[in-house]
């Protein structure tokens, strides 16, 4: 053995063990708004930040020393004050910010907390129904992919598709299967009022909670049906379907994939996102790679093997989708050539 090489492993897990911790320190910024209090009121004193939040000076000291650690929060050792940069309020505190992370937090600890149901799993088998993953859970998926759904999704992945947003504008026939909360059933609503578009996905309160968002928006081209994919409505034929980072947590995904293909127009397209991973490990060896293997057991396997479905787990890469794709009888496969950290987008034709 080389000393070197032990060093190096036992690092990579001290290094992981931080990570893991300030997931879990991120998640209380997150949800008790110290990242947007920090951002806002510029330089102040943990003093200052807890007063102005309501919170325990002590915890509030020690939440700031660990989040200069981390390198999310400034320290100025002169004045004592914390700080934050434009681009770490950007990607911390904003929101709206297309580079927004805050739905990471919110997804990381309390799914983490559901660890010891896995370990029970892996002696028993079986998984955790997606109604029982945690009630925050898909609140948490919404706000980490709404900043693709809000600021690229029109502009940038239907775009990549040619003439499709032209003909979405004139009107046609949308589904979005899978939909969650329907940040993406909505954007597409919104940007194409000509279109109809339909949400699809089989979790009540995801559903309920994407009718309330669209009735804020007064829209009259969206509807929501709490059903499974595979049931998609047959009395019409879409000219775009799309599923969002949902196939591969199906019970049965290749049920869903041959219904996608039935209840597609002739000329219509299927536009389906999965994490921009390699279907093989050794090609993972990198932040998404490592981010999205360590999620699958968590979450996206275990939802499919709560009800004995297939679970095909997180990491399906093109090579998965492109066999997927095939058995379900698609004849045309092309990878679109969007640059995106998290996804990676394929079109598929009957
Ligand atoms: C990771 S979430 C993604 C949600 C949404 N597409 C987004 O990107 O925010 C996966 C979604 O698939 C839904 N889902 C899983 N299996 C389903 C099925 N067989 N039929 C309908 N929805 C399903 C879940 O309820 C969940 O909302």
């Amino acid at each position: 053995m080389k000393q070197e090489k032990i060093e190096e492993v036992a690092f990579r897990v001290v290094g992981d063990m931080g990570g893991a911790f300030t997931m879990a320190l991120g998640y209380v910024g997150d949800r008790l708004g110290l990242f947007q209090a920090v951002a806002e009121a510029g330089p102040l004193t943990s003093g200052e930040l807890a007063q102005k939040t309501g919170l325990n000076e002590r915890y509030v000291r020690e939440w700031l020393r660990a989040m200069v650690a981390a390198e999310y929060v400034n320290y100025d050792p002169q004045s004592q004050k914390y700080l934050m940069s434009e681009e770490q309020a950007f990607v911390l505190a904003n929101e709206d910010s297309p580079m927004f992370v805050g739905g990471a937090f919110h997804f990381t600890t309390p799914s983490i907390c559901n660890t010891p149901r896995i370990l029970e799993a892996f002696r028993k088998g079986g998984g955790i129904p997606y109604g029982e993953i945690g009630d925050e859970i898909p609140e948490a998926i919404e706000r980490f992919f709404r900043p693709g759904y809000v600021h690229f999704l029109v502009k940038d992945w239907l775009n990549a598709v040619p003439g499709l947003t032209t003909r979405l504008s004139r009107g046609c026939q949308i589904a979005d299967i899978g939909c969650g909360c329907g940040q993406s059933t909505i954007a597409m609503a919104r940007a194409f009022p000509a279109s109809k578009v339909l949400g699809i996905d089989y979790h009540a309160p995801s559903i309920s909670r994407a009718r309330r968002l669209a009735a804020t928006y007064n829209l009259s081209n969206v509807e929501f049906l709490q059903a499974a994919a595979h049931e998609i409505p047959g009395n019409r034929r879409y000219d775009l379907i799309c599923s969002f980072d949902c196939i591969h947590d199906m019970v049965n995904p290749r049920s869903t994939l041959r219904a996608v293909h039935e209840a597609l127009a002739d000329d219509g397209v299927y536009v389906w996102s999965e994490p921009n991973v390699s279907a093989h490990a050794h090609e993972n060896r990198n932040p998404v790679g490592k981010a999205f293997h360590a999620i699958s057991p968590l979450h996206c396997m275990t939802v499919s093997l709560a009800f004995q479905g297939e679970g095909l787990g997180t990491v399906i890469g093109e090579e998965g989708a492109r066999a997927l794709a095939s058995e379900a009888g698609f004849s045309h496969f092309d990878r679109l050539p969007i640059q995106n950290p998290f996804n990676q987008f394929f079109a598929l034709r009957r």
